[in-house]
């Protein structure tokens, strides 16, 4: 990857931002936000493939308002499903092209019991997820129609990414400053990913000689917002951090005292086997590992 040339879209999201930091000062690779391409327009998508005709495009731009999307159908489907369809078809005809694309826990409708395998059903339940789902079916038709192609995709579906931007973590820290009674949803499962993490995956998974498809990009372990909150505060506590909300006191609430425009998965779990052994990974990070690393530096930037 080191030498070739490479596209990333969407520099300037929790992914891309994470994208830049490991691939900072390196020549071959090409940062393009919503200001040099505009995923809406796919005169602008063309132009920019034909202007830096790269070999890897790794898509970390996405529609991703989640509860917008139910009335904004046509833009969602044109920035997740669209956009990356134009990507696939350019990488698919360049010899030994890579296609990273990032997808979402949000194809599933989470009605299983236990983690999500790749060869699942989907069933997303909003617009977004479905949008998202149409984007991955794009990237794999246009691939598997293109039957001598020397080129690979990897579709990365993770889940409650966080990184340097908006994000679930930031805002139970920002709320346990502000308030001293917290309320949280217990009753949806996931695991938090770390972007730094999903950045470090995405170079191995290009380096190796693992095959086109989707993979579950997940680090190990699960929980559920509350689980997530409880330790994201409990981090910041022993760091030091003025709280009003003690740890012990979030109260736990299940999600249908929340309602929004678009339902969210109860089961958000991934199994991610698939991926650690394209990888030749024994065992990935637990995720309190890395949010206990991503909390000391947003106490540490707030000191
Ligand atoms: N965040 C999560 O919890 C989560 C969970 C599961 C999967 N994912 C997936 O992971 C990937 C990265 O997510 P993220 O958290 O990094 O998202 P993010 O922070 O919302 O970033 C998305 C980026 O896409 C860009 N974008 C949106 N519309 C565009 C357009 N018309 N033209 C050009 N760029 C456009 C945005 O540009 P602006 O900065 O200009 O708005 C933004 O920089 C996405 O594929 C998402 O679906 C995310």
């Amino acid at each position: 990857m080191q030498d070739s040339r490479t596209l990333i879209f969407g520099k300037d999201g929790q992914a891309g931002k994470a994208l830049q930091a490991k691939f900072a000062n390196n020549p071959h690779i090409n940062f393009i936000g919503r200001n040099e391409c505009d995923l809406e327009s796919t005169d602008q998508i063309s132009a920019t493939l034909q202007k830096f005709k790269p070999q890897i495009i790794i898509n970390a731009a996405a529609y991703t308002a989640v509860d917008k999307a139910e009335q904004e159908i046509e833009l969602s489907n044109q920035i997740n499903a669209t956009a990356p369809r134009l990507m696939a078809k350019y990488i698919s005809q360049t010899p030994n092209g890579q296609l990273v694309h990032y997808s979402t826990d949000y194809v599933f409708d989470g009605s299983k019991n236990f983690s999500y395998l790749e060869s699942d059903l989907t069933g997303p339940l909003g617009q977004y997820g479905k949008s998202k789902l149409s984007g991955e079916i794009t990237i794999q038709d246009i691939f598997k129609s293109k039957t001598n192609s020397t080129s690979k995709y990897f579709i990365l579906r993770t889940s409650w990414v966080y990184g340097d931007g908006s994000n679930f973590i930031k805002k139970m820290l920002r709320l346990a400053q502000e308030r001293d009674q917290l309320k949280v949803i217990f009753d949806q499962h996931g695991v938090p990913s770390s972007a730094e993490w999903l950045a470090q995956i995405v170079i191995q998974l290009i380096a190796s000689d693992a095959k086109s498809g989707i993979y579950h990009s997940v680090p190990d372990g699960q929980t559920t917002w509350h689980g997530l909150a409880c330790f994201a505060i409990q981090t910041a506590k022993e760091l030091g951090c003025t709280l009003k909300v003690n740890p012990q006191a979030i109260q736990a609430s299940p999600a249908t005292e929340y309602p929004l425009p678009a339902p969210r998965p109860y089961n958000s779990r991934m199994d991610n086997h698939k991926l650690k052994d394209a990888l030749q990974i024994a065992h990935f990070p637990q995720w309190e590992s890395q949010v206990s690393e991503y909390v000391k530096k947003i106490v540490s930037q707030q000191k």
